[in-house]
Formats: C-alpha cells, sequence, structure tokens
C-alpha cells in the first residue's frame, strides 16, 4: 500500500491543541516554590517533575491520537514507530524562567518526516505555546505561520547594526566560555542581545518580527523543530554556518539577508570551533 499523504493542517491543529492541554497542566501544577527534582548536565540545568508529567500527558494523547508515529521527547527519549513520522516534543521549554517564576516559557510540539535529525528531517507542522503570556504560534510546512491566529512575517531590518538579536547560552561550562567569547563580537555590531531563556519562544519571535535574528549553539531537536518552522514559514531563514542547515552545532534564523550577515560574523568568529 502507499503511504498516505500527511494532512498538514490537521498535524498543525493536533500540535496546537497538545502544547495548550500540556501547557496548562504545567501552569496549574507549579507550586509556589518549584522542586528542582534533579539535574542534568550541572545545576542550571533543573527538571522539574511537571517536566515529566507534561512529556507524560502529551505521549498518551499521541499514544491514542497518532499510535504509528514514533516520539521524540526531551525527558522520555525515543519511541519507535511505523508510519514515518516523529512527534519531537519540549514538555517546558525555558525551565529555568519556569523554576524561577518567569513567564517566558512554553510547551514546544512539532511533527518531522524522516529521521527525527535537524540535519536531515522535513518539519511538517509544529506549535509553541507560551503558556503565561498566553501566545501559541503555530506552522504547517507550505501553510505559513500564525501568532494567534494572525498569519505572520519576519521584520525586514535594514542593517546588521539595527538588529534586535536573541540568543541562549548552553549549560556545560566550556561552551559558554565560547559563547561569550562569540557574544563580545557580536554585542557592539548589534542593537541589542535577548536572551529570553527558551529557544523556541526565541525563534517563533523571529517568526513574528519582535526579533531580528536569533543564534544559539547547542540545541537539541526539541528545542528548534517547532519554532524552526515558524521562523522559516514566516520568511526567515534558518540555517547553520558554512552552508550547513540548523542542527546542534548552530542555529541561526532571521531575515535572509541579516541572517546571512549574522552567519558570516559567527564564522569569523569561529563560533562553531571545537570547544576543549
Ligand atoms: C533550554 C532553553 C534555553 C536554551 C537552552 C535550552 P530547556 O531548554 O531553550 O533558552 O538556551 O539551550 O536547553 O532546558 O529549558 O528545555
Ligand atoms: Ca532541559
Ligand atoms: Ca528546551
Ligand atoms: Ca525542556
Amino acid at each position: 500500500t502507499v503511504p498516505s499523504e500527511p494532512d498538514v493542517t490537521a498535524l498543525r491543529e493536533l500540535a496546537r491543541h497538545l502544547a495548550l492541554e500540556a501547557g496548562a497542566l504545567v501552569r496549574g501544577g507549579r507550586p509556589d516554590r518549584v522542586e528542582v527534582a534533579g539535574t542534568k548536565s550541572s545545576d542550571v540545568d533543573p527538571v522539574t517533575a511537571m517536566d515529566r508529567a507534561s512529556e507524560d500527558l502529551l505521549r498518551r494523547r499521541l499514544a491514542v491520537q497518532r499510535p504509528e508515529d514514533a516520539v521524540l521527547g526531551e525527558e522520555g527519549g525515543g519511541t519507535p514507530g511505523t508510519s514515518g513520522l516523529t512527534w519531537v516534543l519540549d514538555p517546558i521549554d525555558g525551565t529555568v524562567n519556569y523554576l524561577y517564576g518567569v513567564s517566558s516559557w512554553a510547551v514546544s510540539v512539532a511533527v518531522v518526516a524522516g529521521e527525527p535529525d535537524p540535519a536531515s528531517w522535513t518539519v511538517l507542522a509544529g506549535a509553541v505555546h507560551s503558556v503565561v503570556d498566553g501566545v501559541t504560534w503555530s506552522a504547517g510546512r507550505g501553510q505559513g505561520a500564525d501568532r494567534d491566529g494572525t498569519a505572520i512575517q519576519v521584520r525586514r531590518a535594514a542593517s546588521l547594526a539595527t538588529c534586535l538579536v536573541g540568543t541562549g547560552f548552553g549549560y556545560a561550562a566550556e561552551r559558554r566560555e565560547q559563547q561569550a567569547r562569540v557574544l563580545v563580537e557580536v554585542l557592539p555590531r548589534v542593537r541589542d542581545v535577548r536572551r529570553l531563556g527558551s529557544a523556541a519562544i526565541d525563534l517563533c519571535l523571529v517568526g513574528d518580527g519582535s526579533l531580528d535574528l536569533y543564534y544559539e549553539r547547542g540545541l537539541n531537536p526539541w528545542d528548534m523543530a517547532a519554532g524552526g518552522l515558524v521562523a522559516a514559514e514566516a520568511g526567515a531563514r534558518v540555517s547553520g554556518l558554512h552552508g550547513a542547515p540548523a542542527t546542534v552545532d548552530m542555529t541561526v534564523a532571521g531575515t535572509p539577508e541579516r541572517q546571512a550577515e549574522l552567519v558570516a560574523l559567527l564564522e569569523s568568529t569561529g563560533a562553531d570551533a571545537a570547544v576543549r
């Protein structure tokens, strides 16, 4: 039998619905003092019980509604499927903000065709729900992107010097030293830099024109799947350095002309060089 074409509209709507449902769970479950349930790469990567509760909810819904699809989630890893589609889940993106009560955190849900690897996947649909701010972005491949139902487009900044640039920092100390060195080169050449604390939201803010550019090294598939599609469908170029696609090595997003300038600047700083 010939596998049927995926229904991008239905997948997009499901991604949006799931992000909203999990977001409500996570928000409702936030105690006044959030417990740090464990740590991963270092003490600044707290994994709360709500990360797991959110991903469990998403997985339970998908097991019923999309039983043939695979799942890749930050907390639960990979679960195989038979359809060739994989749901890529970040149950809370911006965990540190969530922990501290800063509003920029989101649930990110995307569905990709092919291996769930940013170097080769095709992202079909995705949604990012910024829960406290009550904003939801979604996109479908070839359909464009929206913010709360209104179509969005990237902003066209006239020069790098007038760009507001989002970025983020990984949790490993060696990586941070390198990111700090890169920042020294970027900061004097742009309008200003924001470190908002959720890669998924950063990418969506490029899509809706709230940020001109965004770059970060070290993103995992679940950080960039939905937000990267939102940015791209809103007219952004999303890539890595040296002609590579956006991967863990580097993700750069923005309006095409300015994105190319930032890529060149990052290449000149060795932003993707191996860290000791
Ligand atoms: C993190 C956030 C942060 C980014 C980190 C991510 P998490 O995800 O997206 O903005 O700088 O690279 O790991 O751990 O909050 O899901
Ligand atoms: Ca994390
Ligand atoms: Ca994340
Ligand atoms: Ca997370």
